[in-house]
C-alpha cells in the first residue's frame, strides 16, 4: 500500500478500531492453542470487556510463537475482523529465539559490536521465520547494582558501551535496506525508557530518583546513542522517575524522548504498566490511568486494556488527543505495511524448520559464547589444562547440567544445549571426563586417578532476570564448601562460574586459583567453554560491570564522582571500614592466557582544540600462540571542573584482532566533545585546563593534555 491508501484506511476506521490498533493482548483468546507456545511475562489482566466486536479490532499480540500457531491466530482474527488489518506479533527474544546466545551482559563482555549485531541478525531470522515481527530488545538500561536481577539483560555500567552495543543490536534486528526492514528482519524495541536500572536498592520495579544531570550524563546516554539507529519502538519503563511514573510522564516521554532525543516512532507501555498507574496511586481509576498514559505519549497499551475501555470518555473530554491517536495508528499501519503484512500476513511454515538453529547461527552462538567469557584470575597458570592432565573431574551444580541458557531464553530448549562435560569430551577425545554434583558423589578410585578438577559453580539461572532481585550475592555456602573441599584434595584445580550477575566472592576468592567467568553462554555453552579450558582458544572478554566484594558494597562502579575525602587508608575517607577499597574485579578487567603487551605509547599533540582532535597510539603485541581480540580502552580524567566529574570516563575503545605472535598498531581518538560535560545549568561545556589520559586499567596516566 502507498501512504495515501494507508491514510484512507485510517479514515475508514471507527474510533474503537483505532484504539484497537493501539492495544496489545496475549493470543489465547483467538484460537485454542497449546499454551506452551504462548509466553506470559507478567501478571494476568482481566479481559471482561473484550467482546467480539472489540477483540477483532486489536492491533498486536504478545508472546505467541511458531509459524503454525501464529498463522492460526492470524487467520482466525482476519476471518472475523471488519477491516482485515493483520495482527503484528511481538516477542521477547532477548538473547536469541531458539538458538540461544550468551545473556546480554555476557555478550557485552566481548565489547564487539559485530558480535552483537550478528547475534541480533540470526535472532531476527529465526523470529521472522516463526511469524514474529517485533522483538522487545535491546535493553540498554545502565546498571550498577548487582542486586537487580535484570543486570543480566543489560550491557553493563558504561553509558558509551551500552549505547553502542544497543545500536549494534537494533541494526542486526532491523536489517534496514533502502529505509525499510527487510523480510528476514524484525522491528526492534529499545527498552526500558528510562533509568529502569537505577531502582533504589536494586529492587525491581522500584522508584528512581536522580538529578537530570546524572540522567543526561549517564543513565540516559545509552538510549540517546542507541536511538540513532532508529528502532521502530521504544518501551516505557515501569519505574517512577523523580516522582512521576514514566508511563504517565510527559517530561520523560515527550520532552526528553521525543523532543530532546528526537524519537519519532511508536512508544509501547511495559506489561500492564498503564493499569499499574492505579497502584502507583497517581490515577484513581482505570479511566484516569488511560488518560494519563495517553496524554504522556504512550501509543500502545501492553496487555491491560484500559484504552479500549475508556476511549470514548477520554476523547470526549480531550478531543485534542485525537490527533496523536491518529498519528500513532498511522505509524502502526505503516509498520505493518513496511513488514509486508498487507501483502502476506502469514509465515511460511516450511521455511521455519530450515532457518531455526541452522549451522551458521549455532556457529555464531558458539563464537559469541567463547568471546563473552572473562578470565578473572589465573594464578600459577592453572588454566588452560596441561596436556598431561588426562583424567578430569568436573564437580559442582553446573558440572553435568544442560541448564546453561540463562533467563529469558525464549524458545531455547535445554535438550539442545552442550553441557560442560559433553563439551570437554568433544574438545579432546583423549580426556576422560566424569561429572559429579558434589565431591562426596565421586568414588574414591576416580579421585585417586584424577589429574585435575574443575569446580563448576555459580548461581542458578532462575535467580536472575525480571523479578529476581537479591540481597545475597555471595556464593551459596555449599558451593564455598565444595571449593574448599576441592582445594583440600591437593590436586590442581580451577573454577568455572555460570551466573546472570556479578557475585560477591571476597570470602572465597583466595581459595580459587583460576576463575573463568562464563555468565550464561547459551546453546553452545559447553563447546565454547571447553575450547577455552583446553587451550584451543584463549579467553578474551573484559568485564562491563564491576564485581562487588560483598553484597553490601553494591552498587559499585568505576565512574564514581570525586569526593572531598577520596578513599584511602584513613577512616575519615569515603570507604567502608570492613571492606577493601574498590571492587573485587573492576570494569574493564579480564585476562588472557599470556597477556597482551602494550608499548610505544604516543600522542599526536598535547593541546586539543575545536577542530584538532588528538590521536593516542600504541602497539599491542600478542606473545601467545592464540589469535584473539584484544580490547583496548581509553579513559579521560578532567583534573579540575566547575561541577564534580567522575574520576574516570571511558571515551573510546577498540576491539583489535591480534594474530598469534603478531602485533598491531592501534589509534584511539579523543575529540573536544569527549572532554565536555554538563555544567550546573545542564549546558554542555568544557573549561580550559588539563586532562589525563589512561589506557586500559593502567594506574598511572599516560599523558596529560590541555584544552
Ligand atoms: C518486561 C519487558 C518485556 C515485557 C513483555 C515485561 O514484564 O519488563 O522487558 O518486554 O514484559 O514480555
Amino acid at each position: 500500500m502507498d501512504n495515501l491508501q494507508l491514510q484512507e484506511l485510517l479514515q475508514s476506521m471507527t474510533l474503537k478500531e483505532k484504539f484497537g490498533q493501539l492495544t496489545q493482548i496475549t493470543g489465547e483468546l483467538y484460537a485454542d492453542v497449546d499454551d506452551r507456545e504462548l509466553v506470559e511475562t507478567g501478571p494476568e489482566f482481566s479481559r471482561h470487556m473484550l467482546e467480539n466486536d472489540t477483540l477483532y479490532t486489536i492491533g498486536s499480540v504478545i508472546g505467541a510463537s511458531s509459524a503454525k500457531i501464529i498463522n492460526l491466530i492470524q487467520s482466525e482474527y482476519l476471518k472475523k475482523s471488519r477491516l482485515k488489518i493483520p495482527l503484528l506479533f511481538m516477542h521477547d527474544a532477548i538473547h536469541g529465539y531458539k538458538t540461544i546466545f550468551p545473556i546480554p551482559l555476557g555478550l557485552s563482555c566481548t565489547w564487539d559490536a559485530s558480535v552483537l549485531q550478528k547475534a541480533a541478525e540470526e535472532t531476527a531470522s529465526e523470529l521472522r521465520a516463526s511469524g514474529i515481527h517485533v522483538n522487545f530488545s535491546p535493553m540498554v538500561d545502565l546498571v550498577r547494582d548487582s542486586r537487580w536481577g535484570r543486570v543480566m539483560e543489560s550491557f553493563g555500567e558504561d553509558p558509551l558501551l551500552s549505547g553502542d552495543l544497543g545500536k549494534a543490536m537494533i541494526k542486526g534486528y532491523q536489517k534496514i535496506r533502502e529505509g525499510q526492514i527487510t523480510p528476514t528482519g524484525v522491528a526492534a524495541c529499545l527498552k526500558h525508557f528510562a533509568a529502569y536500572g537505577a531502582g533504589i536498592g536494586g529492587k525491581d520495579y522500584n522508584t528512581v530518583d536522580m538529578s537530570l544531570r546524572e540522567f543526561f550524563e549517564n543513565f540516559g546516554k545509552p538510549y540517546e546513542i542507541a536511538l540513532e539507529e532508529e528502532p521502530r519502538f521504544v518501551m516505557s519503563s515501569f519505574n517512577t522517575f523523580n516522582g512521576v511514573p514514566v508511563t504517565a510522564s510527559q517530561t520523560m516521554l515527550k520532552d526528553i524522548l521525543r523532543e530532546r532525543y528526537q524519537f519519532d516512532d511508536l512508544v509501547i507501555s511495559d506489561w500492564g504498566a498503564v493499569a499499574e498507574l492505579q497502584n502507583h496511586r497517581v490515577a484513581q481509576d482505570g479511566r484516569e490511568a488511560a488518560e494519563l498514559a495517553l496524554s504522556a505519549g504512550v501509543d500502545i497499551e501492553m496487555v491491560s486494556t484500559l484504552y479500549l475501555e475508556h476511549y470514548e470518555a477520554i476523547i470526549e473530554q480531550h478531543p485534542q488527543l485525537l490527533k496523536d491517536v491518529d498519528a500513532a495508528v498511522l505509524k502502526v499501519l505503516q509498520l505493518k505495511n513496511e513488514l509486508g503484512l498487507f501483502d502476506n500476513p502469514y509465515a511460511d511454515e516450511s521455511l521455519e524448520q530450515e532457518v531455526i538453529m541452522n549451522a551458521m547461527s549455532l556457529e555464531a552462538a558458539e563464537e559469541a559464547a567463547r568471546r563473552s567469557c572473562v578470565l578473572l584470575k589465573n594464578e600459577n597458570s592453572m588454566l588452560p589444562l596441561r596436556k598431561e592432565y588426562k583424567n578430569v573431574i568436573l564437580v559442582g551444580p553446573f558440572a553435568g547440567t544442560k541448564e546453561l541458557l540463562g533467563n529469558w531464553a525464549c524458545k531455547g530448549s535445554f535438550d539442545d544445549v552442550v553441557s560442560l562435560a559433553e563439551g570437554l569430551m568433544q574438545a579432546d577425545d583423549s580426556l576422560t571426563v566424569a561429572a559429579y554434583e558434589t565431591l562426596e558423589d565421586c568414588p574414591k578410585n576416580e579421585l585417586d586417578k584424577c589429574d585435575y578438577i574443575i569446580a563448576a559453580i555459580g548461581e542458578h539461572w532462575g535467580l536472575s532476570g525480571e523479578g529476581h532481585s537479591s540481597v545475597k550475592l555471595e556464593l551459596e555456602d555449599r558451593q564455598q564448601h565444595l571449593i574448599r573441599a576441592v582445594k583440600n584434595t591437593n590436586l590442581p584445580y580451577s573454577c568455572v562460574c555460570f551466573s546472570g550477575r556479578p557475585l560477591a566472592l571476597q570470602d572465597i576468592i583466595d581459595d580459587i586459583p583460576s576463575l573463568l567467568w562464563c555468565w550464561y553462554p547459551g546453546t553452545r555453552a559447553g563447546a565454547a567453554v571447553a575450547a577455552l579450558l583446553t587451550g584451543q582458544a584463549t579467553p578474551s572478554g573484559k568485564l562491563t560491570m564491576s564485581f562487588p566484594r560483598y553484597s553490601a558494597q553494591a552498587p559499585v562502579y568505576y565512574n564514581e564522582f570525586s569526593t572531598g575525602r577520596p578513599a584511602n587508608g584513613s577512616s575519615y575517607s569515603s570507604r567502608y571500614q570492613d571492606c577493601e577499597i574498590g571492587p573485587l574485579f573492576p570494569f574493564g578487567h579480564g585476562l588472557t592466557y599470556t597477556g597482551a603487551e602494550y608499548s610505544n605509547f604516543a600522542i599526536s599533540g598535547r593541546k586539543i582544540t575545536e577542530d584538532q582532535e588528538l590521536k593516542v597510539s600504541f602497539t599491542v603485541r600478542n606473545p601467545s600462540r592464540y589469535d584473539y581480540s584484544e580490547i583496548a580502552i581509553l579513559y579521560i580524567e578532567d583534573l579540575i571542573s566547575k561541577t564534580v566529574r567522575p574520576t574516570r570516563e571511558m571515551k573510546s575503545y577498540q576491539v583489535v584482532q591480534v594474530p598469534s605472535y603478531g602485533k598491531v598498531d592501534v589509534e584511539l581518538t579523543i575529540t573536544l566533545e569527549d572532554l565536555k560535560y554538563l555544567n550546573a545549568d545542564l549546558q554542555r561545556t568544557v573549561e580550559p585546563g588539563d586532562f589525563r589520559i589512561y589506557v586500559n586499567n593502567l594506574d598511572h596516566s599516560l599523558f596529560t593534555i590541555e584544552y
